[in-house]
């Protein structure tokens, strides 16, 4: 396997002020890539930036670069397309900002009671932000002949949540938009595909969560599939949707019957 390496790459990165999309921007800052960092928390994202230009990464670190918004506005998305056109067009997209709109908004009641407003931020931000950032972002790369596009998804895409609704509904979106990213981007080289996380220590929330091997995911083991994913090792993957979650959707058998206090499993 070739080593991997973002020399000459520009890199974009929502959601990056905090866990996977943040060691995302980092780790492809230390593989020397150009990064633009985006996330609507200003503030932590300009420290983080600091951070990296601080010397804390070995090469690129002049060439990270933070874009605070809302994923919610295109606008925002075609600011951080204008600073990777500055770079010198985006070659690597990712979308990580997300996350359930039952917790993010504290709104921890049946889909039946969720205020609309809530509703809209659960499917703007895990699909329309996505969407937004793929549209600003690939003419850039189907005029380099070469990007890849890499969403974040969700085991909930796959599990259903009656509480936070949307958000399970916007990454099993997710799961299919980027086959039809591969469908239009493939004769240009441009490849889409889905990473989707079981449980992950970005929250220690995460920690009590079943999966096959009895703990979640730390934080690396996902970025690590997400480089590889975005790296020229990976050449040949679009369209597709990659389920990194130690055996957490494996454990679902509703018609078989398991026992899973003998297993040793617990129970949600
Ligand atoms: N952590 C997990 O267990 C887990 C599991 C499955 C899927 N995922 C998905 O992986 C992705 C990353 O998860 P994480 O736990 O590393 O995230 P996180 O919660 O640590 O960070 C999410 C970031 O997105 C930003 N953000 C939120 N709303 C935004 C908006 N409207 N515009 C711009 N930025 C916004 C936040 O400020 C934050 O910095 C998310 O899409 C999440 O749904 C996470």
């Amino acid at each position: 396997m070739k080593e991997i390496d973002f020399s000459g790459k520009v890199a974009v990165v929502t959601g990056a002020a905090s866990g996977m999309g943040l060691m995302a921007a980092q780790e492809f800052a230390r593989l020397g890539a150009k990064v633009v960092m985006c996330d609507l928390d200003e503030a932590t994202l300009r420290q983080e930036v600091e951070k990296l230009r601080g010397g804390k990464v070995e090469k690129s670190i002049e060439s990270v670069v933070a874009c605070a918004g809302d994923v919610r506005e295109f606008a925002h998305a075609e600011a951080a397309a204008k600073i990777a056109a500055s770079l010198g067009g985006c070659d690597i997209l990712v979308t990580c900002a997300g996350g359930n709109e039952a917790r993010c908004c504290k709104s921890n009641v049946p889909f039946y009671e969720q205020p609309v407003d809530v509703i809209d931020w659960g499917l703007d931000v895990n699909l329309k932000g996505a969407v937004y950032f793929a549209r600003a972002m690939m003419p850039q790369m189907v005029a380099k002949k070469s990007g890849v596009i890499c969403c974040l998804g969700s085991v909930t895409g796959f599990e259903g949540d009656g509480v936070g609704t949307m958000y399970g509904t916007a990454k099993s979106g997710l799961f299919n938009f980027v086959k039809g990213l591969a469908i239009a981007g493939g004769p240009h080289n441009v490849r889409a595909l889905c990473v989707t996380p079981g449980p992950v220590l970005t929250r220690a929330a995460m920690r009590g969560m079943p999966t096959a091997l009895g703990r979640a995911g730390e934080t690396h083991e996902l970025v690590d599939v997400i480089l590889f994913m975005c790296s020229d090792n990976a050449s040949f993957v679009t369209g597709t949707n990659h389920v990194i979650d130690g055996g957490r959707l494996c454990m679902y058998q509703p018609f078989r019957a398991i026992d899973s206090e003998s297993l040793g499993i617990a129970k949600r």
